[in-house]
């Protein structure tokens, strides 16, 4: 099979090798050309995703993997167009459809008739069809359904561990026929190790990414709500949350400062945008916001105030062991912290004082002897194994992950709190 892989970053790229590793003559296809010059070279812009870089020279070495700037040209080529282009959002989670509607405007052109196309970044229900369906329509002069299969299939997995979840995550297929959904069916039961589950259209395909990643935003307002009222009582959350979740009906998830990233975040606006009746996302989407500011008012209740205290943030990625600080929560702690007076510097390994820096902030580390405070932000492994004798001018610790053993903390005469701890 000839396939076409639209946008070849985080995602995208390692999708088009992967159905490379699988026989498939397969084209990258960027708008970005330094990008496409890059990988045409086996090199990456990052470092952190496991097995790319070797899949990828693989890919290049078998001739039948490269990449272009020429989408028309590539799709014109193919027999199935994978779309796999970042939908950028802003904080309230409102799309802008620019580079999506460029790459759709760019496939139309070179659209066959028989080609599979199918979307793969997550959208609000409703737009495969009547969005980038009618778009292509227009822009071939095909019919959707009828001269060319259109599916939307989520993709699932997580950036650091893509390709072992695109082997084990059921790939959830919907087509605008049942046609269409059996196009998508072969082009990923022949290119995937995984399941391949076919839905019955191209919204329920939707909603199953808005669902999913929504019910991680509502249950962890949930857990948030349940540890603050855990702290209100002098009572562990975790321990609660073992107890209940031995229990097979109970999922209680993690408390903490918040929800960061691209996807958690921000499909509940998806949802809420969308569908008139919906209430309880929208008040766990403000309850996971106001998380940062607890975060603060705990620290500032420790100290007796925040004003003037030199407070060092561990952590701006959103999730640990990863340079990631799309919509991370660290900007509102930081700001959080702020208002309250506080003077505020950052520490984040997988940065640096450069990177940290490029974000606006000071950069600080435990040991320097600046900090009377620390709020740990991201559960970075190496956060972990900081001891009392790493931080050793620091007298009270926010552990906004519960990631830290509070016991030696505590025995050093450090004032500790976690969230629900
Ligand atoms: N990154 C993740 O962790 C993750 C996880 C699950 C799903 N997703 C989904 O994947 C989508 C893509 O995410 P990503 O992390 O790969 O984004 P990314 O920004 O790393 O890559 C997107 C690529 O698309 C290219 N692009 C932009 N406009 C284009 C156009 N008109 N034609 C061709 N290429 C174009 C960009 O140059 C870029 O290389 C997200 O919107 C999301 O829906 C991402």
């Amino acid at each position: 099979m000839r396939i076409c892989v639209v946008g070849a970053g985080r995602m995208g790229l390692p999708v088009a090798v992967q159905f490379a590793s699988r026989g498939a003559t397969v084209l990258s296809a960027d708008v970005n050309a330094q990008l496409v010059d890059m990988v045409n070279a086996g090199r990456l812009p990052y470092d952190d995703e496991p097995e790319l870089h070797d899949r990828l020279g693989a890919a290049l070495a078998s001739g039948r993997y490269w990449a272009t700037t020429d989408t028309t040209a590539a799709v014109r080529e193919s027999e199935a167009v994978v779309v796999l282009v970042r939908m950028v959002t802003d904080a309230a989670g409102s799309p802008d459809y620019g580079n999506l509607d460029a790459a759709t405007a760019a496939i139309g052109a070179g659209l066959q008739r028989g080609t599979v196309v199918s979307y793969e970044t997550t959208l609000p229900v409703g737009d495969t069809r009547r969005r980038f369906g009618a778009a292509l329509a227009a822009a071939s002069g095909l019919r959707a359904g009828e001269d060319f299969h259109l599916c939307f299939s989520p993709e699932r997995v997580s950036s650091g561990r893509i390709f072992r979840d695109l082997a084990t995550y059921p790939k959830i297929v919907g087509g605008l026929t049942p046609a269409c959904a059996e196009a998508g069916r072969r082009l990923y039961a022949e290119h995937l190790d995984a399941e391949v589950w076919t839905l019955t259209s191209p919204e329920a395909a939707e909603l199953t990414k808005v669902a999913e990643t929504t019910y991680r935003d509502v249950n962890i307002a949930l857990a948030n709500e349940f540890a603050r009222y855990a702290d209100e009582m002098g009572v562990d959350y975790g321990e609660v949350a073992r107890a209940a979740n031995s229990q097979p009906y109970s999922h209680l998830h993690q408390p903490g400062l918040g929800v960061g990233g691209h996807c958690i975040p921000v499909y509940p606006y998806f949802f809420i945008s969308r569908a008139a009746d919906a209430r309880l996302v929208s008040l766990a989407r403000s309850l996971n916001d106001e998380m940062p500011s607890y975060g603060a008012e705990r620290l500032s209740a420790m100290l007796g105030g925040l004003s003037g205290r030199r407070v060092l943030v561990l952590g701006l990625s959103y999730r640990p062991d990863l340079r990631e600080s799309s919509h991370s929560t660290a900007a509102a702690t930081i700001s959080a912290l702020r208002d309250r007076g506080a003077e505020v510097r950052l520490h984040d390994p997988f940065f640096g004082p450069s990177g940290v820096a490029a974000h606006g902030y000071e950069w600080g580390e435990p040991g320097d002897g600046w900090a009377e405070a620390l709020v740990v932000h991201t559960a970075h492994s190496i956060y972990r194994e900081l001891t009392p004798a790493g931080a050793a001018s620091v007298s009270a610790v926010l552990d906004g992950r519960n990631a830290l053993d509070p016991v030696p903390w505590r025995a050093a005469g450090v004032q500790y709190a976690g969230v629900g701890r």
